[in-house]
């Protein structure tokens, strides 16, 4: 089944994007046509979801340079330095921003006419936007294998094709089980506070038809309990090397109760999302987040003025809670240092220290 929306798409001279702040009331796409509108479309998640904000970054900065003088090559990378640079600084935690960035720049090192170089970072950023979707279908592929007729799967936060150029990571795998005529119900984590389980994973899953229930967050615990929920699976900002995976604040609870109660939890990401660089979780940066993210909702105050309000936008799952990874070159299991290595072996994979 196609996607029944366009995450973001690149328009010759513009960037088209369904504004992911606006979901599920409303559905409208914006036209991004400067860096700093990138850089506070990324920052304010309007496109979000680890793979979505790499190819968003590569597409704002083809944008970037776009008017670039066409004589002068000093000038174009002195403005090439910079736009990577402002877009870098937009979120910390998903890697692909940064896998995103350094595969622009390697495609900048050319020695190429600035005219030349511009048509190929447009086609590199695009090439991204179209390669995220087939991983993804990949990534689907091969994890459906992991969901068995008649399960009822937990997710938490958003890992579906609004968190990626099209049909999703973690939604990806039980997308792919459901078109394979199993029958998957999903209950989907409300992800407070910005509550992307609720407004997005509910809004994709209900597009798709997938049967799909909301829960609040405190819920997960005692539907395992009653025995309702058979598997995990969710998304990741980035992955160690030793398999400990950062994902949406809340996921860690969740990889908790589900080794409590003896429920496979499972983590979906393309390889871009793996960080071989960095050894374990403790060396993946957290985004915090405005405290009146938490104090309010939808603009409206529901903490007392005066109290602080802690807003870490990600946690860390470790590896040992997490029975498997799925990427598109195959499921890694413990231990993970060796799995994720002999899976970015394989032909095709994405290039990374
Ligand atoms: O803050 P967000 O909405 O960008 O967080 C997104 C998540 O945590 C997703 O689960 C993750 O990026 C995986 S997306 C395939």
């Amino acid at each position: 089944m196609k996607d029944p929306f366009r995450t973001i798409e690149w328009k010759q001279d513009h960037i088209r994007l369904l504004d992911q702040t606006l979901l599920p009331l409303r559905e409208e796409y914006i036209e991004i046509r400067t860096v700093p509108e990138m850089c506070d479309a990324i920052r304010r998640l309007a496109v979000r979801g680890a793979p979505a904000i790499g190819v968003a970054a590569a597409m704002g900065i083809a944008l970037g340079i776009l008017n670039a003088r066409d004589d002068d090559r000093g000038a174009f990378d002195t403005l090439f330095g910079q736009v990577c640079s402002e877009i870098a600084a937009t979120r910390p935690t998903a890697v692909n921003l940064f896998w995103a960035v350094e595969r622009m720049k390697a495609k900048a090192a050319a020695n190429l006419d600035v005219s030349e170089l511009k048509k190929v970072l447009v086609a590199e950023a695009v090439l991204m936007e179209q390669e995220d979707r087939m991983l993804c279908e990949s990534i689907g592929r091969i994890g459906s294998i992991l969901l068995d007729e008649g399960d009822t799967v937990l997710t938490h936060c958003n890992a579906g094709g609004l968190a990626t150029a099209g049909y999703g990571t973690a939604l990806g795998v039980i997308r792919a089980a459901f078109e394979e005529g199993k029958k998957i119900r999903v209950f989907a984590d409300e992800t407070r506070p910005l509550n992307q389980g609720a407004r997005i994973t509910c809004w994709e899953l209900h597009k798709l038809g997938i049967p799909v229930t909301l829960i609040p967050d405190n819920t997960a615990a005692t539907l395992m309990q009653r025995g309702r929920i058979q598997k995990v699976i969710v998304g990741a900002d980035r992955i160690a090397a030793n398999g400990d995976a950062a994902n949406k604040i809340g996921t860690y609870s969740v990889g908790v109760l589900a080794k409590y109660h003896g429920i496979p939890f499972y983590v979906a990401a393309p390889l871009s999302t793996v960080d071989l660089a960095t050894p374990s979780g403790n060396g993946i940066p957290i985004e915090e987040r405005d405290p009146c993210e938490v104090t309010h909702i939808a603009g409206v105050r529901i903490a007392p003025e005066g109290v602080p309000a802690c807003n870490f936008a990600f946690d860390v799952t470790p590896h040992h809670l997490i029975a498997g990874i799925v990427t598109e070159n195959g499921i890694a299991t413990e231990p993970y240092e060796e799995s994720l290595r002999a899976l970015f072996a394989q032909k095709g994979s994405p290039v990374r220290s």
